[in-house]
Formats: C-alpha cells, sequence, structure tokens
C-alpha cells in the first residue's frame, strides 16, 4: 500500500480533531483509497501541555525545518493560525514542493493570491476546505460538483458562535450582554468575543466565497461589517412580530459587472431556509444558474467536524499524489474577474426609532423615506405601557433601496425634533431569495 506522510503545524483544537478524525478511520480511510496516510511529524512548541490525545512524543517536534525540510514529508497540514508566520511556512512549504492544506481563514482571505499563485509556480496543490464553515464540504462542492453553475448570490451564517447568541435570544428573549455571559462560561464563545461578535471571522470566511464564487478580490477589511453587538431583545420581538428571525449574515451578490458584500444582522423571513438554522450550527445558501437552489447545512467549527474538512483536502491530494498528477492545475481562487466592488449594495431595511408621541410624526419619517424614493413596506408604532415614557418605538419596513440613500433618508429623520434616537437599523433578506 502507498504511503503517503503528513507533517501538521499545530496541534491544538484542530490539529487534535484532525489526529483523531484519522486515527479512528484509519481503516475505512485505506479501504476506501488504498493508501495508508500517516501523520508522522507534529509542531508542538509546548510538549508539556495535555491535549487530551494519545500522540507518541517522538512525532512531535518544536523546530519546524525537521517538517518543513524534511523531504520524506509530502502534505504540510497548516493549523497554527493567524496570518504570520502561517503563511511564511505554507510558502516555504510549498517552495519544498510540498502540497499544504489548511484551515486558516485569516491567512487565506489576507494572502490568498500569493499563496495560490505560489502552489501554481511550484506544481503542489493548495487546499482549505476547514476554512469556511467547518465541516460543511462547501468549497469542494462550489470548485467541484457546481462548477458548471453561474451563481448570482451566496449567503451564509458563516459564525457559529454569533448565531448560538441570537438563537438564544430568541428563543428566551434575554439580552445581549447575558447570552454572551452564559456562552463564555459554557465555552461557546471566546474570552475575548470580539473577531466572532463583531464579524470579523464571518468577513474573512466571506472573503474567501467571494473569489471562489465569483473570482473577485475583496479583502474582509473593505467588506461593510456590522456584529450582533448592537442587537437588542426589543428587535428581536418585532423581528418576530413581523414574521423574521434575526442573523448574522455574510452575502456577496452580483448584478451585472457590480459585486455587492456585506456582514451584518439581518431579518430573514421565517419561511427561508436560513431561519431554520440554529444554535451553533452554519449554512450557505446558493443559487447555480444549472443547480438552482441549494442549502448547506452542519456544524461550523468543532475539532472533529473541522477535522474531518482537512482530512477530506488531506486525502484528495494523496489520491492525486498517487495518481502521479501534473499538479498545474488553475488555483481555485481567483481574483482576475472584471467585475467593480460596490460596498453593501441595495436591500430592504427594517428601522426602529424612538419618537413623541405627538401628531405628525408618522407623516415626518414617512417624506424622509419619500423624498429619497424609498416606498415603506410596513410600519409598526406600539404604544407605550408605560404612561410617564412619551416616546414611543417606531418600525419601519422598507422596500429595496440602496444604502446611500437610506442613509440620506436618516440624516433627514435625525433632524426631525419629534425622533428622540434612531435604535437599529438592520438588513431584511430579500423576499425573492
Ligand atoms: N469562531 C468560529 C465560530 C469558528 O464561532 O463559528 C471558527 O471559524
Amino acid at each position: 500500500m502507498k504511503k503517503i506522510n503528513v507533517g501538521m503545524l499545530g496541534i491544538g483544537n484542530i490539529g487534535t480533531g484532525t489526529y483523531r478524525a484519522l486515527e479512528q478511520n484509519k481503516e475505512t480511510v485505506e479501504s476506501r483509497t488504498g493508501l495508508s496516510i500517516e501523520i508522522v511529524k507534529i509542531l508542538n512548541r509546548h510538549p508539556e501541555k495535555d491535549r487530551g490525545i494519545d500522540i507518541p512524543k517522538e512525532k512531535y517536534t518544536a523546530d519546524v525545518s525537521e517538517i518543513l525540510d524534511d523531504p520524506s514529508i509530502d502534505i504540510i497540514v497548516e493549523l497554527i493560525g493567524g496570518i504570520e508566520p502561517a503563511t511564511e511556512y505554507m510558502l516555504r512549504a510549498m517552495k519544498n514542493g510540498k502540497h499544504v492544506v489548511t484551515a486558516n481563514k485569516a491567512a487565506i482571505a489576507a494572502n490568498g493570491e500569493e499563496l495560490s499563485r505560489t502552489a501554481m509556480e511550484n506544481h503542489v496543490l493548495f487546499r482549505f476546505e476547514a476554512s469556511v464553515a467547518g465541516g460543511i464540504p462547501i468549497i469542494n462542492s462550489i470548485t467541484q460538483a457546481l462548477t458548471v453553475n453561474q451563481f448570482d448570490e451566496v449567503t451564509g451564517i458563516l459564525n457559529g458562535t454569533t448565531n448560538y447568541i441570537l438563537t438564544a435570544m430568541t428563543e428566551f428573549g434575554r439580552d445581549y450582554k447575558d447570552v454572551l455571559k452564559d456562552a463564555q462560561a459554557k465555552g461557546f464563545a471566546e474570552a475575548d468575543p470580539t473577531a466572532d461578535v463583531e464579524g470579523l471571522d464571518a468577513g474573512n470566511k466571506l472573503s474567501i466565497l467571494t473569489s471562489l464564487v465569483f473570482g473577485m478580490k475583496v479583502l474582509p477589511e473593505e467588506i461593510p461589517t456590522n456584529g450582533i453587538s448592537s442587537i437588542t431583545k426589543e428587535d428581536i420581538g418585532f423581528a418576530k412580530d413581523f414574521g423574521y428571525k434575526i442573523k448574522l449574515l455574510g452575502s456577496a451578490k452580483q448584478d451585472g459587472k457590480e459585486i455587492a458584500c456585506s456582514v451584518e444582522p439581518a431579518l430573514v423571513p421565517n419561511d427561508h431556509p436560513l431561519a431554520s438554522v440554529e444554535n451553533e450550527f452554519n449554512a450557505v445558501f446558493l443559487t447555480g444558474n444549472a443547480v438552482d437552489k441549494l442549502m448547506f447545512y452542519g456544524r461550523g467549527a468543532g475539532p472533529l467536524p473541522t477535522g474531518s474538512a482537512v482530512m477530506g483536502d488531506v486525502i484528495e491530494v494523496s489520491r492525486s499524489i498517487a495518481k502521479g498528477a501534473a499538479f498545474d492545475e488553475v488555483p481555485l481562487l481567483r481574483y482576475d474577474a472584471d467585475l467593480t466592488f460596490i460596498g453593501e449594495g441595495t436591500s430592504s431595511y427594517y428601522i426602529r426609532l424612538d419618537a413623541s408621541d405627538i401628531p405628525g410624526v408618522l407623516s415626518a419619517v414617512a417624506d424622509s423615506f419619500a423624498e429619497q424614493g424609498i416606498s415603506i413596506k410596513t410600519v409598526l408604532q406600539r404604544a407605550n405601557s408605560d404612561s410617564s415614557q412619551d416616546a414611543v418605538p417606531l418600525i419601519f419596513i422598507v422596500h429595496k433601496t440602496d444604502r446611500n440613500m437610506l442613509n440620506l433618508a436618516l440624516e433627514s429623520i435625525k433632524k426631525i425634533s419629534a425622533v428622540r434616537e434612531i435604535k437599529n437599523v438592520l438588513r431584511v433578506l430579500d423576499e425573492e431569495a
């Protein structure tokens, strides 16, 4: 049986999950592939740390050169995370003729072009299934099974931590801060949750999807990004009354020669498949011009689901090695489409205001929308049960408009003296999606 040697950089959560996924299923992998795949060396800078897994000590090294420069190693699996030194290690491995598999969304979002070019120049494969939506095989599906399709939109729940928090807020009517604390105590959210709750993690994933689906380079820092920390139980409650659930969506859309991208909390109609994605689960929804609508659903994080995706790539690369492939493929990530990035683009929106309960407020706000050509779809005014408060919540859902036009309308609404505060503005997922 042909043997494939793998060197792994990092033995944290994903590293232990990858090792376990292979060890638990070694015979299955051998019988399905006819190959003996072995993780022969592991970069571990803290060998004293208990990883809760039984790995022979001789596999560990603290010296990355023992892996990157070892001619017997065929594939490098990079799982140390962060942009550097991960990118440097991957480039060095490729220049040494090694195929590279990674789960590192930040490094790909920042340096995908250089990594892809270097892989091509050195006739090696570069694979990164685990970088987007963990265990869901979305990258393989887009780049293999669905290659014939043109897509006009990809929209996903790409972050499990925020979906867990929003689900708990929706189910139990609780405040964001309470639920976040709980999620941290249960290990569903990091001690520093910024990357997840402010949408940065989803932004890296959306940047990768935009390159795969549209061939367009949009860096995470260029994507209009809003996290979930501004969502209140009031927003969740009003969304529910209107027949929606609030979800953090990463979305990229093509319209003619233009691409719009955003990461932001949005109202998702209850009958849209994304509305049923709860707790820490991820999902990616897309529509191909041949296949029509598809939704992929599964675990976007966790050692074994992510390890499953990493091993899927390792096995694909191993099969190509065994076949004696030429390794001169066109990179999966593409950055050459003749398209213009336009920011957030157009959408329907939810706007929540606090206003004084006096004559003429509603018509003044409606006039501000009308001046920008924005059509109101739904309006709701709730009488305040607390008679000592004369401010009442006023909620609008407006039909599809350009975000810039909405901003102009909001500027004019802020100047209406009876409007106390614009509490929140959220995207509403297109009805036709
Ligand atoms: N922290 C991410 C999430 C998983 O909560 O989905 C890794 O990307």
